[in-house]
């Protein structure tokens, strides 16, 4: 009941949302270009989803100055658990918001495969960038053993459940969950649709038994232009997250045509 009356506020955004993860794939010259592209792209256009661009770190400054006041929207790869302090090497909520970005990918495998994040760092990072007004998109997901031992679902809630505990949650301007089941990433293999529409039922019962019931969310994992649609225009997905198919802009703009023809 407090959770409902706390949150009121906030509504699902009306449009698919497409969040282009470029990973650790280009280089700031490389980024400031295809972000220039897609800005361009997509001037002129009625219906324009919510598109969230992600370049690592270091290109941060110089794609927030060419989205300027365009509607693409920034997000940063990751953010530290803490404040401030003697942590070498971090990137607080605050530095990144500082350098323009609105949001921030949080828990993704490659993050809690290659620098052993956990599910309560994950839950730090969490409250950090609700506490300095980012907006989280939260990646979930299980790996394929998981998967083949019928576990997926309780694999999932459990990551949800530390989020959940983890922050002030009145304090969330949006909350985006990103389904991304390990073995799909990079894989070029999908799960089918019954399985993401499950899945994705599944979180959002999650966050509503929380008071929570309007969250968006996304599926990642070997999403490309022609397999985007079936995804899209599914209505329990919100929206996709994309790795390697946005790095391209010939193909992220192929993307970016078929959610906003859906949204
Ligand atoms: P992929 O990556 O589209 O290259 O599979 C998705 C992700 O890791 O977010």
């Amino acid at each position: 009941m407090m959770f409902a009356r706390l949150l009121s506020p906030y509504r699902c955004p009306p449009m698919k949302i497409l969040v282009a993860n470029w990973k650790m794939e280009l280089g700031v010259r490389e980024s400031v270009a295809l972000a220039r592209g897609v800005v361009r792209g997509l001037r002129g256009l009625k219906e324009v989803p919510h598109v969230y661009l992600a370049p690592s770190h270091p290109a941060l400054t110089d794609v927030a100055k060419v989205l300027g006041r365009s509607r693409v929207l920034l997000a940063a790869q990751d953010v530290f658990g803490e404040v401030q302090g003697a942590y070498t090497g971090f990137v607080s909520a605050k530095q990144i918001k500082e350098v323009g970005a609105g949001a921030v990918i949080i828990g993704h495998s490659e993050r809690r495969m290659f620098a052993g994040e956990t599910d309560a760092d994950v839950a730090r990072k969490f409250a950090q960038a609700v506490e300095h007004h980012l907006d989280p998109i939260v990646c979930v997901g299980e790996p394929a053993a998981v998967r083949e031992n019928g576990e997926a679902l309780a694999y999932v809630h459990d990551q949800l459940d530390a989020i959940l505990a983890s922050a002030d949650v009145s304090k969330r301007r949006r909350l985006i969950v990103a389904y991304e089941p390990i073995w799909a990433i990079g894989s070029g293999v999908t799960p089918t649709i019954h399985d993401v529409r499950e899945m994705h039922r599944a979180i959002r019962e999650r966050f509503e038994e929380a008071g929570m019931e309007r969250v968006s969310v996304l599926y990642g994992g070997s999403v490309n232009s022609e397999n985007v649609y079936e995804f899209v225009s599914d209505s329990e997905v919100d929206g996709v997250l994309v790795g390697g198919a946005s790095t391209r802009l010939n193909s992220l703009m192929e993307l970016i045509g078929v959610v906003s023809e859906v949204s």
